[in-house]
């Protein structure tokens, strides 16, 4: 496990004294325009594991739908598997899958590690260096060839990926407009309304939330997202069913993608 825990894919290098430098940046950069939002959006969650993947790939589809080129993009992926040809991560596969545009899987993912912890020990661990500017490049590589890019974070918004960084800096880094993807189940509203407020802080703008019914059980989902509604002024996109088996197509039709636009 060792060995593996360290390995990284094959365009991974490490790279030295990153981590002051891109801290140095960081604090220096004026706070973001959000970028035109036909270029893209980063996808955020309450948490890991709401369905900020079912919701980026049912963006593809939406927007490819409507006839753009839509691509997406997972630039930090921790929880991959060993495979003939590097690291394969189900986010990555599902996200390919789902665009309409094929790309190099170094843009895509310029970020992956085997174990299934958070980025920034896994990261440690590898003895990699989680460098914003390089994912920044990447994001461009991919805006130059589609109309849009739907990029996924990692866990939540203030996921750690470096002693000095994090994933709400690399949305501002892309300074892309936000979609928070809820996850309807207890605890959700200080959740969603701590992301919402950690969003805006950055400058950035929150583009719709979406309401996702990951747990069947909950009680009084429907005040849940009222109270949401009441409290966010960004528009919900969606509410999206629980379902065994999510239906990307279907999902897409019933996302308002025309508030995005
Ligand atoms: N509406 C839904 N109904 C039922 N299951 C769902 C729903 N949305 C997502 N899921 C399931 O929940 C799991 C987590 O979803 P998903 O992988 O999209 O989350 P995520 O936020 O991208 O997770 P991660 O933080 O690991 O990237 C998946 O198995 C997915 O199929
Ligand atoms: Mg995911």
């Amino acid at each position: 496990m060792a060995s593996h825990e360290s390995r990284v894919t094959s365009h991974e290098s490490r790279v030295t004294n990153e981590e002051s430098r891109v801290a140095s940046h960081e604090s220096q950069d004026p706070r973001p325009e959000t970028r035109d939002p036909r270029q893209g959006f980063f996808v955020t969650g309450t948490d890991t594991g709401v369905g900020k993947t079912v919701v980026a790939c049912a963006l593809l589809k939406a927007f490819a739908a409507r006839g753009l080129r839509a691509i997406g993009m997972k630039p930090v992926a921790s929880g991959a598997e060993p495979a003939a040809h590097g690291l394969i991560h189900d986010d990555v596969e599902r996200l390919i899958a789902a665009s309409n545009l094929a790309a190099p899987r170094e843009h895509v993912n310029p970020y992956c590690f085997l174990p299934p912890i958070a980025p920034h020990i896994a990261a440690r661990q590898a003895g990699v260096t989680i460098d914003l500017e390089r994912i920044e490049r990447s994001f461009r590589a991919l805006a130059a060839r589609a109309d849009v890019v739907i990029v996924e974070g990692a866990g939540g918004f203030r996921v750690p990926l470096g002693p000095a960084t994090d994933t709400a800096q690399l949305a501002a880094r892309l300074a892309l407009p936000v979609v928070l993807v809820v996850g309807m189940r207890l605890g959700c509203l200080n959740h969603a309304l701590l992301t919402a407020e950690a969003i805006a802080a950055r400058g950035l703008k929150l583009a719709g939330w979406i309401a996702n019914y990951i747990d069947p059980q909950m009680m009084a989902a429907g005040d849940n997202v009222r109270a949401l509604e009441e409290r966010i002024t960004a528009p919900l996109l969606a509410r999206i069913a629980f379902a065994s088996t999510p239906d990307l197509v279907a999902i897409a039709a019933t996302l308002n993608i025309g508030k995005l636009l």
